[in-house]
């Protein structure tokens, strides 16, 4: 591998903000990598949208980071990695391209002591049932129940992520999860969407102690450096601290203000360039 593709940057998209709770995790695994962030925040949400739409951003936004020489991407949002995957895969061969869903799919079945396993996500990451294919492609005798929480998103958004409120809310989307009816109980919960990791303390708080919850950003962070050590990739300069850049479709000032909470620390609005797809 030539010195040069290592030391290129390693692209993340997402719909918006929720996937900088995956770069997160990525600079915390990854600390000298350099990283491309590209928000679609002007085609938010992606959840609600068609198969054919959230498939045609998906390959726009990947499409601008191609063009920027990334020697990697990750797919950070659930929905994205849900449908579109497959053909970024294809349209982009032979750049490695990772998402979110097999990664959270494998920390779950690892998790889950009794098989039977949770997933909260937007409508379409559960209509296209990508978690669920996932899961029963490693543990067969896995029992899967998946659950939209649409209103999740916009809670995360809001900065509303604690207090009676949120955990009424929550309490609602998850009230399915206990009925009795249930042969085993439900033992871990796959959070398959970025934003719903800032609501974990109000999921805890609702579903109690004995169910694992699974947050693919860390699964996800670890098997993008597992491809970047297998393909011989890591930048070779273990004293360059990384860096990030951010670009986002629509709005600097709100991605700069809402997406601090979801990645841990300040972003500089003057930082954050707007780009047409
Ligand atoms: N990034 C999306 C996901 O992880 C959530 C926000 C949206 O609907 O675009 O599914």
């Amino acid at each position: 591998m030539s010195e040069h593709i290592m030391q290129r940057p390693i692209g993340v998209f997402d719909s918006g903000v929720g996937g900088l709770t995956v770069l997160k995790a990525l600079r915390e695994q990854l600390p000298n990598e350099d990283f491309l962030y590209l928000g679609d925040t002007a085609r938010l949400p992606y959840g609600t949208k068609s198969a054919q739409s959230v498939t045609r951003y998906a390959q726009q936004a990947a499409g601008l980071l191609v063009e920027r020489h990334v020697k990697l991407l990750v797919t950070a949002c659930n929905t994205a990695s849900a449908i579109a995957l497959p053909s970024l895969q294809e349209l982009f061969h032979p750049l490695p391209i990772i998402g979110v869903i097999d990664p959270g799919a494998d920390a779950a079945c690892k998790a889950s002591v009794g098989g039977s396993i949770a997933i909260i996500a937007t409508e379409s990451t559960v209509r296209q049932g990508a978690y669920s294919q996932a899961i029963a492609r490693i543990r067969s005798d896995a029992s899967v129940v998946s659950i939209a929480c649409p209103l999740f998103v916009a809670l995360a958004e809001e900065g509303w992520v604690a207090g009676h409120l949120v955990e009424g809310i929550v309490a609602h989307y998850l009230d399915p999860l206990f009925k009795s009816s249930r042969t085993q109980p439900i033992d871990c919960l796959v959070l398959g969407c970025t934003h719903f990791p800032v609501l974990t303390e109000s999921i805890r708080k609702v579903v109690g102690l004995h169910i694992t919850l699974v947050d693919s950003a860390h699964t996800t962070a670890a098997a993008v450096t597992h491809e970047l050590e297998t393909r011989k990739l890591l930048r070779t300069m273990p004293t360059h601290p990384g860096h990030v850049r951010f670009y986002a479709t629509d709005g600097a000032e709100r991605f700069a203000r809402v997406g601090q909470t979801f990645l841990g620390e300040p972003i500089v609005e003057s930082e954050v360039e707007i780009v047409d797809l």
